[in-house]
């Protein structure tokens, strides 16, 4: 099986941008917000000002890389679903995949908003830092939700890693069904499977 190595950097830079959003929400919301509790109010404001602006430039590199790798991915995955045809074209609404990226989408739309607003200055979003513990909680929330889903989403087209079930759910009782049945032949990792629910469509 070739190696996509441009996936492969995709993949990089999405996961690791996500991994740098992610931890900084819980870091903020279980480590520094507990701790900046027992400082008075005029250190805790110096102390956020400080944070900004070694913070920000993060966040917002943390914000566009996971838009373009999310975007370029989901636009190079669609194609690729198109071109070959999966479930004669019905594999993205068949298998829900499109409607848990709306979702996800939204989510990450919503989780830049508030990560913006949490380490910004701007007035009109001041009512957000005004309660920083209940906007990073539901941030955080937001943003563990979009990792599930993406999870999700990852498998929906990599299918189960068990020899003993069948994509389809169907289970493989000897071991020359499992060796026939075996998706992995040549480059065409992954695909084989779907062929099979092509051939044996599922009932309406
Ligand atoms: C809060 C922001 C986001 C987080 C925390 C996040 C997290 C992740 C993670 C962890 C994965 C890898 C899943 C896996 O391999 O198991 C992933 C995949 C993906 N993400 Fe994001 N992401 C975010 C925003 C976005 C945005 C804005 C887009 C699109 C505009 C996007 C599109 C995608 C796509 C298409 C995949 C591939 C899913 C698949 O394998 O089918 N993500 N994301």
């Amino acid at each position: 099986m070739p190696m996509d190595y441009y996936a492969l950097v995709l993949r990089w830079a999405h996961v690791l941008a996500a991994i740098v959003a992610v931890g900084g929400l819980f870091f903020a919301r279980f480590g520094l917000l507990p701790a900046l509790q027992t400082f008075d109010e005029a250190t805790r404001n110096r102390i956020h000002d400080a944070i900004r602006s070694k913070w920000l430039p993060w966040v917002i590199g943390a914000i566009s890389m996971l838009l373009v790798t999310g975007l370029l991915n989901f636009f190079l995955f669609n194609a690729r679903v198109k071109l070959e045809g999966w479930n004669d074209g019905f594999w993205m609404k068949d298998t829900a995949y499109h409607a848990l990226f709306g979702v996800k989408f939204l989510l990450a739309m919503a989780v830049f908003y508030f990560a913006s607003a949490l380490v910004g200055r701007g007035e009109s979003t001041q009512w957000i830092r005004n309660n920083r513990a209940k906007w990073l909680s539901i941030t955080l929330t937001m943003a563990v939700t979009a990792v599930l889903l993406s999870g999700w989403m990852r498998q929906l087209h990599t299918g189960p890693n068990s020899p003993q079930e069948h994509s389809s759910g169907v289970q493989i009782e000897d071991i020359e069904t499992i060796e026939n049945d075996n998706r992995y032949k040549g480059d065409e990792a992954g695909s084989s499977f779907r062929e099979d629910e092509k051939a044996s469509p599922k009932p309406e």
